[in-house]
């Protein structure tokens, strides 16, 4: 007896493994991107490329297997945006969502849907989802206070409220954050809170709304992660555990805006949901879009279902999504969230607000056809564990010293030389040497590993090993140097040849998750229709089997193409500098008497050379209307001598003498200097007689 129910444990254990590891189906989602501005390498390298790899491979591998995205249309953020540019939010999202769907597809990204959460199959679905919810009295209905803008009649989300921060006195603090010292707030923190929208300052006035109560839900939670998802990523696991060690707490799902999926309950005027409890419900309604037979996905318990994210959406992914499909009751949770961590660019914070990115739209047009490089780039250097950089430096290296020289080059010597000894057909296998064992022994144990770690979410690793492979083809024929047997031994080159294209195959079928359009491209070369995953192996290629013409499937990215890129990025940080600079301080003050000084007078400039053997002196002469008298002026950067020739100045001409470059300049002419340093003339407005007082 005591037996039993142990044999039972084991059993039921080894059932799950076997559910565990080969589900039915699989459902991926992508992080929905917000439709308030284009998506940039950031979002790929931390979201987009993992989730595509995955889904190609699992496609390749025969699985059943939908991937699904859409543009996360509502929130303050757009609303904000439309106001900035006086339309509507509509137009906000229709715009970018056409860019971001446009970029998605030119970037080789295979959702087999990419929607939107404007689309009136989200509304009905986000709106069924929150009544059942309601209907199930999982809310919690809750009154508080909230700042109102009288003059626009409009209750204030967060970033529609400044004010200053208690914590530093940053006058520009928002609602939810000062941005100044990293403190998150709460509107009613604020010191002199004022409404962005009129100005003035908002009142506090009574509003109500829906709660989630995380709180309940967090025994089912942490037993869910923390017993049951030890496999999760570590950055993944950590963050929700430090989560649980804080205590959920209830989150409100509704708000006070007019532009988002209305609550859908009486007593809810100008109340939509939450943007986060509508946007992962837009997985849902995307599913339903794509397919009238989408609960199979999303109910049905042999459905593995995997999250792609980044770092900043792990609680909404981890925590408040599956608390709402657990509330629900009929829809499963997700087995994985690979979320990434962030990356960086030239070793600074990615920014939309900044415009420090590259951006998805610009690189396709800046590098027709050379989507492979980029999106290899980014698995190479993915942020799995840790922050990562992206440099245009690196990039040119990945692609000449990897790319280039290594897959690129292997794959051009088999084909040509095939072409060049066996007029493009595979020749036969004469006798398989001991070194040639070796080498096929290698592909099903690289096939192997890269399926290993793409199972376990290691893009990083599973690229490395693909592009072992290629190594492997390289040292392969630089150790049997077939061109040096051709006159002697044919048939040996034949055998060398047949291995070098059989590795060509299996890198054009392993590489097709990472490189689809290399693979493409191979695959047409190789004259190779119809490949899966289970054809890697040692004769994807028989032998007398046709190939078409070779071509380069890199070219080398010279320096000055990354130093064009180095030189946008400047151009940004330029502009991003001087619109940030604040002037300086009032100086200490002054009497008028002080003031009155200064003799300054208007005059004009009779002529101006540069002082020799300076870059930064001009020395002007000078009609002030009392004489004519010598100025050195360091204006040179700015102005051209003939640029100021006949110009009406302002000059400060009871300055002492002073000897510049052996020049004596008797006076000073008035600039105004800007942000980044750069100087303007201080002249009248109208032409006026040389020698007026400016006072
Ligand atoms: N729009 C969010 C972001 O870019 C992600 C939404 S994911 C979803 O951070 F699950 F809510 F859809
Ligand atoms: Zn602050």
């Amino acid at each position: 007896m005591a037996q039993k129910p142990q044999c039972g444990l084991v059993f039921l254990s080894k059932q799950i493994f076997f559910v565990m590891n080969t589900p039915k189906r699989y459902l991926i989602t992508s992080a929905l991107p917000y439709a308030n501005g284009p998506i940039h390498i950031g979002h790929l390298a931390g979201v987009y490329i993992p989730s595509d790899i995955y889904t190609r491979y699992l496609r390749l591998k025969g699985r059943e297997v939908i991937s699904i995205c859409g543009s996360d249309e509502h929130g303050v953020p757009i609303t904000i945006k439309a106001r900035q540019e006086g339309v509507s939010p509509q137009a906000i999202v229709d715009k970018y969502h056409s860019i971001i769907k446009d970029s998605f597809e030119r970037f080789g990204i295979a959702f087999d849907i990419y929607s939107r959460t404007s689309s009136k199959m989200h509304y009905e679905t986000a709106s069924q989802f929150f009544r059942k919810l309601y209907d199930d009295g999982v809310f919690v209905e809750n009154t508080t206070q909230q700042y109102y803008d009288e003059e626009v009649k409009q209750f204030l989300a967060d970033r529609y409220i400044t004010g200053t921060c208690p914590h530093c006195s940053n006058p520009n603090a928002y609602g939810d954050q000062c941005e100044k010292c990293g403190t998150s707030l709460n509107a009613t923190d604020l010191i002199s809170p004022k409404s962005t929208l009129s100005g003035s300052a908002p009142v506090l006035k009574e509003t109500k709304h829906w709660f989630l109560p995380l709180d309940k839900f967090q025994p089912f939670l942490e037993k869910w992660i923390l017993e049951e998802h030890k496999d999760w990523k570590t950055n993944v696991f950590g963050q929700c555990k430090s989560w649980f060690d804080m205590g959920l707490q209830p989150r409100a799902v509704s708000r006070d805006l007019d532009w988002g999926v209305p609550v859908p309950v009486e007593g809810a005027e100008g109340k939509v949901l939450y943007v986060w409890f509508d946007a992962p419900i837009g997985y849902i309604s995307a599913t339903r879009e794509l397919t009238p037979d989408w609960e199979k996905y999303w109910k049905d318990s042999e459905t593995r279902m995997i999250h792609f994210i980044g770092k900043d959406n792990i609680v909404f992914h981890c925590i408040v999504f599956p608390a709402m499909l657990k509330a629900e009751g009929s829809y499963i949770l997700p087995d994985n969230v690979p979320a990434n961590e962030f990356l960086n660019l030239e070793g600074d914070k990615i920014s939309t607000s900044r415009n420090w990115a590259v951006w998805l739209h610009e690189y396709l047009e800046e590098f027709p056809g050379k989507q492979d490089v980029l999106r290899y780039t980014l698995t190479a250097n993915m942020p799995e564990t840790k922050d990562n950089d992206f440099t245009w430096k690196d990039y040119q290296t990945r692609n000449n010293s990897e790319l280039v020289a290594i897959l690129g080059n292997f794959v051009n010597r088999a084909m040509v030389l095939t072409h060049k000894y066996f007029e493009g057909k595979v020749p036969n296998v004469d006798s398989i040497s001991d070194f040639d064992r070796e080498i096929l022994n290698e592909i099903p144990k690289l096939k192997k590993s890269i399926e290993e770690n793409l199972e376990s979410f290691r893009f990083r690793e599973a690229l490395k090993e693909l592009m072992n492979l290629a190594r492997l083809g390289n040292k392969y024929l630089a150790d049997t140097e077939p061109w040096k047997l051709i006159k002697t031994e044919p048939e040996r080159v034949g055998t060398i040849l047949n291995i070098s294209l059989q590795i060509t195959a299996n890198l054009a079928i392993l590489g097709e998750p990472f490189l689809p359009f290399t693979a493409d491209r191979l695959c047409k070369m190789l004259n190779l229709t119809q490949t899966t995953w289970e054809n890697v192996g040692e004769s994807v290629l028989s032998a007398g089997h046709q190939l078409n013409q070779a071509e380069l499937l890199f070219d080398k990215i010279e320096d000055e193409t990354v130093e064009k890129q180095l030189a946008k990025l400047q151009a940004t940080k330029a502009a991003n500098e001087s619109a940030t600079k604040k002037a300086n301080p009032q100086k200490e003050e002054i009497t008028y008497e002080e003031f009155s000084k200064m003799d300054i007078r208007t005059g004009t400039v009779l002529e101006a050379e540069v002082v020799p053997k300076t870059q930064k002196l001009l020395k002007l002469k000078i009609d002030t209307g009392v004489d004519q008298r010598t100025v050195v002026s360091g204006i040179a950067e700015y102005f051209k001598p003939d640029e100021v020739v006949g110009r009406q100045v302002a000059i400060l001409i009871n300055l002492a003498p002073r000897k510049i470059r052996g020049i004596e300049s008797h006076g000073m002419i008035l600039m105004a200097e800007d942000a980044d340093g750069k100087l303007r003339f201080v002249q009248p407005n109208e032409s006026v007689a040389n020698g007026s007082e400016i006072k």
